[in-house]
């Protein structure tokens, strides 16, 4: 099969799209494909033109233009398949506000939140007392935690505000609930599976699972499968792929989500294109399911073609 394989991308996460993209480049089994790359940055007019030609297209583009359903749509009008979502599902995925207002009509638990835009920052103190100190100020359509902060008290909030606005014109003021970190992928079309959860316990020096955490190797600790009881684990596994339908999800999707003290579950976003790095979650999961990194491209191109 000739595989068109996109990676790097103008988001704020190109950088992580890059090193995704370069995994799954050595992982591909190259028994199978004929692996072409392209930077939609640079290389949008060599696809169309090598359109004709590519079977089935792996989007590891994080992020804005590349998650959200934009270069989901070129590829449907250029008739290539590809990996996971489609343009429906990779755009509210993408939005953390749109995101929230389905799981809320799913019946999904999600942390309170308001919104804040430049139209209505004068109030943002306000809003914020609703929600409640400790909080997050997340960009709306952000990815990896950049432009986030955890805000502990009134004092800090300018300065974040002003961090997610150099992001995104849309923030969500999102409570802290605290509790286990952890993450569900899940893969399949109609039929889904839920893949080992895995439990994130960010390094000291960090205030939560930001940037650094999250891609420098040995600053987290993620342990899978999660250690939590096995009736927590199924209601947190049932509630991923609850969550992937409740957002038009395809092929494959990760959730990142709280177990509180007293056992509820909090989902706090779902990811599209997960992170293919070597420091990621999804390709963990998939080990410890028995499933290497070859394999688990393998089955996602599979789930494209099906
Ligand atoms: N947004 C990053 C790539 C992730 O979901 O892993
Ligand atoms: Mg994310």
């Amino acid at each position: 099969l000739n595989l068109a394989l996109l990676f790097g991308g103008a988001s704020a996460e190109r950088e992580v799209s890059i090193l995704s993209g370069t995994q799954v480049l050595n992982a591909l089994d190259k028994d199978r494909f004929i692996v072409r790359c392209y930077d939609p940055k640079i290389d949008i007019p060599r696809l169309v033109h090598d359109a004709p030609n590519i079977d089935v297209a792996v989007v590891m583009l994080h992020g804005e233009y590349g998650e959200d359903g934009r270069i989901q749509g070129l590829l449907d009008m250029l008739d290539i398949p590809y990996q996971g979502s489609g343009v429906l599902g990779s755009a509210v995925s993408m939005s953390k506000l749109a995101s929230k207002q389905l799981y809320e009509q799913a019946g999904i638990k999600t942390p309170p939140y308001r919104v804040v835009s430049p139209d209505n920052r004068h109030e943002a103190a306000n809003l914020a007392d609703q929600v409640g100190y400790p909080l997050f100020v997340k960009p709306c359509m952000g990815g990896s935690s950049i432009g986030m902060s955890l805000v502990k008290g009134p004092a800090d909030l300018d300065k974040a505000l002003d961090a997610g606005f150099a992001e995104d014109p849309v923030l969500l003021l999102e409570a802290c609930v605290t509790g286990v970190e952890i993450t569900g992928a899940v893969l399949g079309n109609d039929e889904l599976e839920a893949l080992p959860l895995i439990e994130i316990v960010p390094g000291e020096e960090f205030a939560f699972f930001e940037y650094g955490a999250k891609y420098e190797a040995g600053k987290s600790e993620e342990i899978c499968p999660a250690r939590i009881s096995e009736e927590g684990a199924q209601k947190a596994m049932d509630l991923s792929k609850q969550a992937h339908k409740a957002l038009f999800c395809k092929g494959y999707s990760r959730t990142d989500m709280i177990l509180d003290k007293d056992g509820a579950l909090h989902v706090l976003e779902t990811n599209t294109i997960p992170g293919m790095t070597a420091n990621s979650l999804l390709p963990k999961a998939a080990k410890v399911a028995g499933m290497d990194f070859t394999a688990l491209m393998s089955r996602l191109v599979d789930l494209a073609l099906e």
